[in-house]
């Protein structure tokens, strides 16, 4: 108590020196009782490196351990019954918000401002409990991904980031890029799917969006956290190289493209070491390696030692307690002071703590707490078009868009009627408007539940966009669905698969939409699926139906969106940022290494397996024909590619191409470059994506496409002079509408090529 009455006048005495003019802001002054002292580190004039040595001499030990420390935010009475730390009694501090994931105090005395910390990548999330915040949510991470835009990923980042400003926080626990090594992971929803250069441009993006409105983003769960299974404890196991052109290459481009301030580690174990006390991923690859600048936060629970961690390269415990002890609070200070861990450890702990309230302005624009600042209404359109963007028309043989002359639409399932689903667990974002499913009994209770929807119902969209007559029937009883279904001119089957945190998935629909669809398309042929899942499912039912749209979780706007893909008013545009295999015998994993009902196995799973041949480049190893390819995506237009060059000046492949609509409607297309080695090169699979672009074509409209292919994408990387090498000789470049539909292709020859560890 005492030290938050000190926190307050310390704030109110200095804090006039820091704070800007806004009126709401949480940490401003009432009045500046006196003039400010000398604060060098205030001048934005000065770049973020000097300013961060100027504040970090004036730190007292203390003041640096305040940082270093991290709390849960969210009063969980489960923490305290749990046990395992004797006689705990703890309450979030009141400074904190509530039901969020974290909060790091700040030294007022200094300006550093405390640290508010929000869940997550769809937006401002809130734990479980009685009053979440109602916020936008984004599109999953998948389905962001799979709009392979850009711009789009960049505003959705942006939206959220305001979101979390205006609600308090500045540190944004955003920035998800595991890649899909495991189709059955229940967080791939919150990822960007199982390619590196995909996966890190978009969640890089996003992150650069988020960073945008001066707040931090993390960029998370580094590294290979894969598989919710066992999560605590699991081992991933894989090699220097393999890592390098997969999961970290993911990782390194998110990094480039993003800048996060933060990096999560991860709470599993990688080669039976913890992720969060690595020396390898932490000092060696991110910090030495890549030149990170940032600090390392643990995940929640992620900490498991005092000076294993500090040593390794961990900046920040997260969540206390989550984790068994207070490992960088009074331990850490006690290793300090034997020397078990040197005090430019925590020097440099701080200093890249600074150094990311700085980068991102977070220290020099306090967070304002003014919800009834956030523009709903603008922020709607946002998610909307990620949405819209993201969606992927997997099947047509005609039924969609739907005929204008269809006199009767039924709908049925998925509770079409209420809204739409999204993912569950610690980045639920609570909606606008309610969860409309809370009274059915859906899901888990407890966490990562409560299963929730959004109430942007895509049957009531349907209805305000078409002149047939729409009906919905909940599809519980198949043999009444199927009897509505017989005099449908189109029926409309909604399918859906919920995912959380915590637990791995079947890739199956929930309930019993897959009987349903089978059952309901041998009624009546023209049968439109639409499917929101967190990923990846199998479509026994496939070859009955006339049209499968893939919506993800699609969002606060989710409905309208969906409605206005099945009715035309836009052409669908997303393409898949995953391959959807046919069956468990293609994954390089069949059986789900592990035992959810036991942590205590130390279960180890061996990626080495698929090394960095993840997705698409392990079906194209291995010869296997996927459900769905990587990069597929259906429109209602056509489009023509012409004039594929390749121009490798300066050492540099560029590849340009001409891309056209020759169709009837407006719509937007997504190129994709693939480049292929000799076989001297000795790649982990016949080809990886090198580029891509999206365009937006009105009908005979034609576009010059010129993607330049990183250097790392064209490279094999050699772990012992950490280099990336460009073999010498004829690489195949190939422009493609998916990773199995290769329109056309030519050859260019490459010099031997050698870039240093960052790929420069
Ligand atoms: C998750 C993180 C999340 C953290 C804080 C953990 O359980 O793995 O992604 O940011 O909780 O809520």
């Amino acid at each position: 108590m005492r030290h938050f009455k000190l926190s307050l006048l310390a704030t109110a005495a200095l804090g006039f020196a820091f704070a800007s003019t806004a009126p709401a802001y949480a940490q401003a002054p009432a009045a500046a009782a006196e003039a400010p002292k000398a604060t060098p580190w205030t001048d934005t004039r000065l770049d973020t490196d000097t300013r961060t040595e100027l504040l970090l001499k004036e730190m007292t030990q203390d003041e640096k351990l305040k940082l270093v420390f991290g709390h849960f935010a969210t009063a969980a009475d489960w923490l305290n019954a749990r046990g395992d730390i004797a006689g705990l009694n703890w309450k979030p501090p009141v400074e904190s918000h509530h039901q969020s994931a974290g909060f790091v105090f700040g030294v007022p005395r200094l300006g550093i401002p405390n640290q508010w910390q929000t869940d997550a990548g769809v937006g401002v999330a809130s734990q479980v409990g009685d009053k979440p915040r109602l916020r936008t949510a984004l599109p999953s991470g998948m389905a962001t991904a799979a709009t392979w835009d850009r711009d789009l990923a960049f505003k959705g980042g942006a939206m959220i980031g305001r979101e979390a400003r205006l609600s308090g926080f500045n540190v944004q626990l955003a920035g998800g890029v595991n890649l899909m090594r495991e189709p059955r992971n229940g967080r791939n929803f919150e990822y960007g799917g199982e390619d590196p250069l995909l996966a890190g441009i978009i969640v890089g993006e996003q992150i650069r969006g988020i960073q945008s409105n001066h707040i931090i983003s993390t960029v998370k769960h580094y590294a290979y956290n894969a598989q919710e299974t066992n999560r605590f404890t699991a081992s991933s196991n894989i090699s220097d190289k393999a890592g390098r052109e997969s999961d970290l290459l993911a990782f390194q481009f998110a990094i480039e493209t993003g800048n996060p301030a933060s990096v999560m580690c991860a709470y599993n174990r990688v080669n039976n070491v913890y992720a969060c006390e690595s020396d390898y991923l932490l000092n060696e690859v991110l910090k030495k390696d890549w030149g990170y600048k940032g600090y390392v936060m643990s995940d929640w629970g992620a900490t498991h030692s005092t000076i294993p961690a500090a040593n390794a390269g961990l900046d920040q415990q997260s969540g206390y307690p989550f984790d068994k002890s207070n490992y960088f609070a009074g331990p850490l200070k006690e290793a300090i002071e034997n020397g078990f861990v040197k005090q430019e450890r925590l020097d440099d702990m701080a200093r890249r703590i600074l150094w990311g309230l700085f980068s991102t302005g977070a220290f020099d624009k306090p967070v304002p707490v003014a919800e009834d600042q956030i523009d709903f209404k603008a922020h709607a359109a946002v998610t909307q078009a990620d949405a819209e963007g993201g969606i992927v028309l997997l099947k047509n043989t005609g039924l969609l868009p739907l005929a204008t002359t269809a006199k009767k639409i039924v709908v049925i399932g998925g509770y079409a009627d209420k809204g739409v689903i999204s993912g569950g667990g610690s980045s639920q974002v609570y909606g606008q408007g309610g969860n409309p499913v809370k009274d059915l009994g859906l899901g888990p209770k407890a966490f990562p539940g409560p299963l929730t929807y959004y109430p942007d119902s895509p049957v009531e969209a349907l209805k305000a966009r078409s002149k047939a007559e729409v009906v919905y029937h909940d599809g519980k009883d198949v043999k009444a669905a199927v009897k509505a279904a017989k005099g449908a001119d189109v029926v409309i089957v909604f399918g859906t698969q919920w995912t959380g945190e915590s637990l791995d998935a079947e890739l199956k629909l929930d309930e019993n939409a897959d009987a349903l669809i089978d059952a309901v398309a041998k009624a009546n042929k023209k049968t439109v699926v639409v499917l929101q899942t967190g990923g990846p499912v199998f479509m026994p039912w496939l070859s009955k139906v006339g049209a499968v749209v893939e919506a993800w979780y699609p969002g606060t706007k989710g409905g309208t969106a969906i409605a206005r893909v099945l009715t035309g008013e836009i052409s669908p545009s997303g393409r898949l940022p995953v391959t959807f295999a046919a069956s468990l015998d293609q994954l390089p994993r069949p059986k789900l290494d592990g035992d959810p009902k036991s942590e205590t196995i130390r279960t180890q799973v061996n990626y080495d397996i698929e090394g960095a041949a993840i997705g698409y480049k392990w079906f194209d190893k291995k010869g296997l024909k996927p459900l769905f390819a990587f990069g597929h995506g259906l429109t209602y237009s056509t489009f023509g590619y012409n004039d594929l060059k390749t121009s490798t000046a300066g050492d540099k492949l560029s590849v340009s191409f001409t891309v056209t609509n020759t169709g009837k409607v407006a719509a937007s297309d997504v190129p994709q470059v693939y480049v292929s080695a000799p076989a001297s090169a000795g790649w982990e699979a016949p080809k990886r994506l090198g580029g891509w672009d999206k365009v937006a074509l009105k009908p005979g409209e034609s576009k010059t496409v010129t993607v330049t292919v990183d250097p790392r994408l064209l490279a094999s990387f050699d772990s012992a002079s950490k280099t990336w090498n460009v073999a010498a000789g004829a690489y195949e470049v190939i422009l493609a509408r998916s990773a199995t539909d290769a329109v056309s292709k030519t050859t260019v020859t490459l010099n031997a090529q050698k870039y240093d560890v960052r790929g420069k």
